[in-house]
């Protein structure tokens, strides 16, 4: 729960300084913010607002996306793809919300993508579309923009963005926490109240300081939190900051424990964090162990090397760990002509020729990488969350579409179609009459007086890092009982730690990220150590036998 706000955004001569009051507060400008901001800016009366901590609003998890967005391929139809989402899903993907994806998602991309954001997907010589593929998709259904998938669409949909002037775009702004009530009312009364949110303090980070901001509605878009692991394809803002700040207003969170794993990252020093998209398997690209032996065949006679994500990352982890390989092979340079290769994947090429692997002539070296957050804040087929006026799209929500492993390149689509629906859901809740907001005399000033270090970066650095290693080691691709009670042992010692730190200290953007890490890290382990079922991107080697299991 959130505890009392603590520093004082009032200024000199008492009137609040910063973004005013809107009718919506978007945190996060990525696909998922991005689409409930155009779409209530059809609507000219409405007011809203979007923040984003980075300075440039493209840096999202939606720009690294590379593989491209779900749509209808040529003998494809919404039941086919729900099908193959709710296989992926291991058992636990729910099949309204799978349907719900399928049946609207290819309308709104069309809508939303092409026609708003003017995303020109890859044609073919005759104009027809060209659908890749990738695993565990039964048909070829994923559009693309070569391999820089992501990049275009958030082109589009920033520059779409910036023609409404009804949308605000707030760069630099860190969300601290939500405004909800009865947390941060001094009414006393308010207590018999359900929690209702009323915007969030954002931390500006250029003038360090904190405003107040409230909204009618508060969108949470924040993304995922593969920052919290040590390799992750995740860029630095993914550290779980929206469902932190929903955990301590007492949102309803689940499936936690499900974190998906790409099996493909580069292996390469210094590149790390570099994706090697699933569509290079999806056009023939195989895995293979150092010494050239392919391998998944052992462990999907089905999928081979397009099986669910879950059983590709396990499969090369237990390979890498029975023969103590540092990485394994991906070959795409046997598998396809090197023009070929330059024209789909130019952005994977080039980014590879940096780290000195050509792979038009030679196998790149890959190992699995923390993704993707299957789980998240519990929402509904609107984005509503548990508490009042508060919605959350994208990774940082669970819809229930991705259950325990989630299938390729459905997360964009999922942004789309949820992201449109909670702005038609706030719409019509504003256009039968406006959301009132509290005076901000009915909040806690936000008092950092007396607070006079400025945060250490060795120690932010040290503690994230030391999230990162317990993360990776203890609550990874293998988890234990054993493993699980050592990370929330030390997770819940390091939590004490920086929330001391972060009581006694001037506030930074770093600050903010490291507490809202070790909280997520914190709701994972718990998740993964509760459940003692494998399921999908979820192993336990000590499991009891669970339907869904897919084990190696
Ligand atoms: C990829 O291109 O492999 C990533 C796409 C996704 O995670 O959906």
């Amino acid at each position: 729960m959130v505890a009392a706000s603590r520093k004082n955004p009032v200024s000199p001569n008492g009137t609040e300084t910063g973004p005013g009051p809107t009718d919506v507060l978007i945190v996060g400008s990525g696909i998922a913010g991005a689409t409930t901001a155009l779409r209530l800016a059809r609507n000219p009366r409405r007011r809203v607002t979007v923040v984003t901590r980075e300075a440039d609003p493209k840096q999202s998890n939606t720009r690294w996306a590379q593989g491209g967005v779900v749509g209808r391929g040529r003998d494809d139809a919404p039941e086919t793809l729900a099908s193959d989402i709710v296989a992926a899903g291991a058992g636990a993907s729910s099949p309204q919300a799978a349907r719900l994806l399928s049946e609207e998602g290819p309308r709104l991309l069309q809508e939303i993508l092409v026609e708003e954001a003017g995303i020109s997907f890859d044609r073919g010589d005759s104009g027809q579309l060209i659908f890749g593929r990738e695993g565990a998709h039964s048909r070829r259904r994923v559009v693309h923009v070569g391999d820089s998938t992501g990049l275009s669409i958030i082109e589009g949909l920033m520059a779409a963005l910036r023609r409404c002037p009804n949308v605000n775009l707030l760069t630099g702004f860190t969300a601290v926490d939500l405004i909800t009530f009865p947390h941060h009312s001094r009414d006393p009364l308010a207590t018999y109240q359900p929690i209702t949110c009323h915007g969030a303090y954002l931390f500006d980070r250029e003038a360090r300081r904190v405003h107040r901001h409230l909204a009618g509605f508060t969108v949470l878009a924040t993304g995922g939190l593969g920052r919290i692991f040590r390799n992750t394809t995740n860029p630095m803002g993914a550290r779980g900051d929206g469902l932190a700040m929903a955990n301590r207003a007492g949102a309803r969170i689940v499936n936690a424990e499900y974190v998906q794993f790409h099996p493909t990252a580069l292996a390469t020093p210094g590149a790390e964090s570099f994706l090697i998209s699933e569509a290079v398997r999806g056009e023939g690209g195989i895995l293979l162990t150092p010494d050239g032996r392919a391998f998944m065949a052992d462990y999907s006679p089905q999928w081979k090397d397009l099986a669910p994500r879950d059983v590709v990352a396990r499969a090369i982890h237990h390979q890498m760990e029975t023969h103590g390989y540092p990485h394994v092979l991906l070959d795409i340079a046997s598998r396809m002509p090197a023009a070929a290769i330059e024209e789909r994947f130019p952005n994977i090429r080039s980014t590879c020729l940096e780290a000195g692997i050509d792979i038009t002539a030679e196998p790149i070296p890959v190992v699995p990488a923390a993704h993707y957050f299957c789980g998240g804040v519990l929402v509904d087929s609107w984005g509503r969350s548990s508490i009042r006026n508060l919605h959350v799209v994208g990774e940082a929500s669970c819809t229930g579409v991705h259950g325990a492993n989630r299938l390729a390149s459905t997360s964009l689509l999922e942004g789309l179609v949820w992201g449109s629906r909670a702005a038609d859901k706030m719409e019509a809740c504003m256009s039968s009459g406006s959301l009132p907001l509290p005076p901000l005399e009915a909040l806690p000033p936000w008092d950092d007086s007396g607070l006079v270090s400025d945060p250490d970066p060795a120690l932010i650095q040290g503690d994230m890092q030391t999230i990162q290693n317990i993360m990776w080691h203890y609550v990874g691709l293998v988890r234990s009982e054993d493993r699980l009670s050592r990370a929330i042992r030390e997770l819940r010692h390091l939590w004490n730690e920086i929330e001391t730190f972060y009581r006694t200290t001037k506030l930074s953007d770093g600050l903010i990220g490291l507490r809202n890490a070790v909280e997520a890290a914190l709701i994972v382990s718990r998740a993964a150590y509760h459940n003692r079922q494998s399921r999908g991107c979820h192993y336990r080697q000590d499991s009891e036998s669970a339907e869904g299991d897919r084990l190696i």
